[in-house]
């Protein structure tokens, strides 16, 4: 079975389960929708008429939030569980939503340069090859556009188990390619998924490659020094689990130049 097929049916089981990526948006979170979505401020002040692609973002979360602050929202989803959550939701608060079922890295239905933030929460574990993501991010992108995105960091992917002395071990190489084997310390992977390890130089280098500009890089705090051991908390003392990334596209990248070339008289 495919990484697609695997990750679709995945995901729509976790929707079956109620598990935590399938949150929605609740009506306190509404009346704050920028403050709750980026506690950073990489956002602008406002999104009103904004366009805005919620990349596997799914939920009902990240779509109603940007949509209740004005946005006009796309949701690319390779889950029609999770998006069903999205129009559901939507529907509850007159919202309108375009949702689209589709993997990350083929968003041929897309045009070029229609977007001014795409928002891409955790998910390039899900597929093998970061390298078209970033190259359809940086196409679908405006110039000026912003790309913020959450990635599962390497370390936190080589861990397999938490060992008898509460130390975790890193059972899987750095450089491993492919899917990755089950684990037993199950703390970030969900189950039913198959996810792929990618690098420091295969995130922030293919942003750059693909010719987006990184502005600004967090590592959320997943910690709490009285977690107990099992915890996620207790493993995030020792593990930072995410990277957040943003970033922009200044200028036309280098595949829409060569395609301009092409028309240009
Ligand atoms: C961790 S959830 C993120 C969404 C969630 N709304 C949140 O709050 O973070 C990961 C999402 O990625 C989606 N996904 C997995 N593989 C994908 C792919 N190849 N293309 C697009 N979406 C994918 C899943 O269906 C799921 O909705």
């Amino acid at each position: 079975m495919d990484y697609r097929t695997r990750n679709r049916a995945a995901y729509n089981q976790l929707v079956s389960d109620g598990a935590v990526f399938s949150r929605v948006a609740t009506d306190e979170e509404c009346q704050r929708p920028l403050a709750v979505l980026d506690s950073r401020g990489w956002l602008p002040k406002s999104v009103q008429g904004k366009q805005v692609l919620c990349l596997a973002a799914g939920g009902g979360w990240q779509s109603i939030l940007y949509a209740t602050a004005g946005a006009q929202v796309t949701v690319v989803d390779l889950s029609p569980g999770m998006l069903a959550l999205d129009d559901r939701e939507a529907r509850i608060r007159n919202l309108k939503l375009r949702l689209i079922e589709a993997s990350m890295d083929d968003l041929n239905m897309l045009g070029d340069e229609q977007f001014d933030i795409v928002h891409h929460p955790v998910s390039t574990c899900y597929v093998p090859d970061l390298a078209p993501v970033f190259q359809e991010v940086a196409r679908v992108l405006r110039i000026d556009g912003l790309y913020i995105s959450q990635h599962k960091s390497p370390i936190s992917l080589q861990v397999t188990r938490r060992t008898e002395r509460d130390e975790y071990a890193i059972g899987v190489d750095y450089y491993h390619s492919g899917p990755l084997p089950a684990v037993e310390d199950k703390s970030y992977r969900e189950p039913g998924a198959v996810e792929f390890l990618h690098r420091y130089d295969q995130i922030l280098g293919g942003m750059c490659a693909a010719g987006l500009v990184i502005e600004a890089f967090a590592e959320p705090k997943r910690a709490h020094r009285q977690a107990t051991p099992g915890d996620f908390r207790h493993r995030g003392n020792y593990i930072a689990p995410y990277l957040r990334i943003k970033a922009r596209k200044l200028q036309t990248t280098a595949k829409n130049e060569e395609s301009s070339k092409l028309w240009t008289p």
